[in-house]
């Protein structure tokens, strides 16, 4: 049994094939971790869906399928009409007793950059597609983006995530969850609070795309708008000691760039920038990777393992994952560091 995470090289599942999950996540459920993420075997517009792999000590991956398959989505996204997802998040809801799947439905030409939702009964699906949409529409100051038809679609849905807190706030059985991601043509990154079902954003669903334009005071405390026109993606949040923190990327596409974390008090926000957490990363590229999950293991002592692509744009089912140590000390600071092969287990005990 492999005991060691190696950064940057092939992972195997049980079959011997390289671990397909790409933009990934983790749901950590009855004692069980679930990896999610993109299926990009085939490649970049030959999108084969979403891929899980389950394990027991997060070392060894057993692939349980593609548990939402392209082919089963609407028309437009599917393969053949250039359809693709990334960057898929599962979490569970305990009050409807369901894993809930959101992801970032696309097609060539980053244009649609739209939500999409499944559900399932089970980790491993399958998820049922439910619908894809926008969840905001919003005027900013700079005017809507064109390239996305946000005026008439509402703002762009690119890089998202998915987060739990550990409270739930209005009492109505399902634990607070909020959905991040890079809007208004990936100028300003959103926040938005989550139904309780987690099946769309905490407003009600408008149809046949005709819709309110909200303001911020219609928002303002379930939605909000962070490192306005900076330019961030890759979210990946987490939480230490009752404060929030938020890793992002810039926004250079494949090619990976300086990672910034930020932190607020509230899931919402107001972020603030502290700066780069990792540590002599001497080529400024966060290790050659770009964010997608932060999975805590000893959140109490600041132990997280950071989980990163690094992408290899032109064999995109080549991609490797980059998983590494990520510390935060006494004082709320954050490091990320290098290692060529550590075990979660040993790697705090001094
Ligand atoms: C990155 C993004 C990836 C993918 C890629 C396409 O910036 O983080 O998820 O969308 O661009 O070029």
């Amino acid at each position: 049994m492999n005991k060691i995470i190696s950064s940057g090289n092939l992972w195997l599942d049980q079959n011997n094939n390289h671990i397909s999950a790409h933009g990934g996540g983790i749901l950590y459920y009855d004692k069980v971790f679930y990896w999610y993420g993109e299926d990009n075997t085939q490649g970049y517009l030959n999108s084969v869906g979403i891929s899980c792999y389950s394990s027991t000590d997060l070392y060894n991956w057993k692939h349980e399928g593609t548990v939402l398959k392209q082919e089963q989505m609407p028309q437009e996204l599917q393969a053949k009409n250039m359809g693709r997802v990334e960057r898929p998040k599962v979490i569970y809801n305990e009050k409807t007793k369901k894993f809930v799947m959101w992801m970032h439905v696309e097609q060539k030409g980053y244009a649609l950059s739209s939500a999409g939702v499944a559900i399932s009964d089970s980790p491993v699906g399958p998820f049922e597609f439910l619908f894809y949409d926008r969840p905001v529409l919003f005027e900013p100051k700079e005017g809507f983006d064109q390239h996305t038809n946000e005026k008439e679609l509402g703002n762009s849905f690119r890089d998202m995530t998915l987060f739990v807190d550990d409270i739930d706030s209005d009492g109505n059985g399902s634990l607070d969850a909020y959905v991040l991601y890079s809007s208004e043509g990936n100028w300003t990154m959103y926040i938005a609070r989550l139904n309780s079902d987690y099946t769309w954003i905490d407003l009600p669903k408008t149809s046949n795309r005709i819709r309110p334009q909200y303001t911020i005071d219609d928002l303002g405390d379930k939605w909000s708008r962070q490192f306005i026109r900076e330019m961030r993606e890759a979210p990946t949040p987490f939480k230490y000691k009752n404060q929030y923190y938020l890793m992002t990327s810039a926004c250079t596409g494949w090619k990976p760039n300086l990672a910034e974390y930020a932190v607020a008090n509230h899931p919402l926000g107001q972020f603030e920038t502290v700066g780069n957490p990792c540590v002599d990363d001497t080529k400024e590229t966060t290790f050659d990777s770009q964010s997608t999950f932060v999975l805590p293991i000893d959140p109490n002592n600041g132990q997280y393992i950071y989980m990163g692509d690094r992408w290899e744009p032109d064999d995109l089912g080549k991609s490797t994952y980059v998983w590494l140590p990520l510390t935060v000390d006494n004082s709320g600071e954050v490091f990320i560091e290098w290692q060529d092969e550590w075990s979660y287990e040993n790697y705090w005990i001094n």
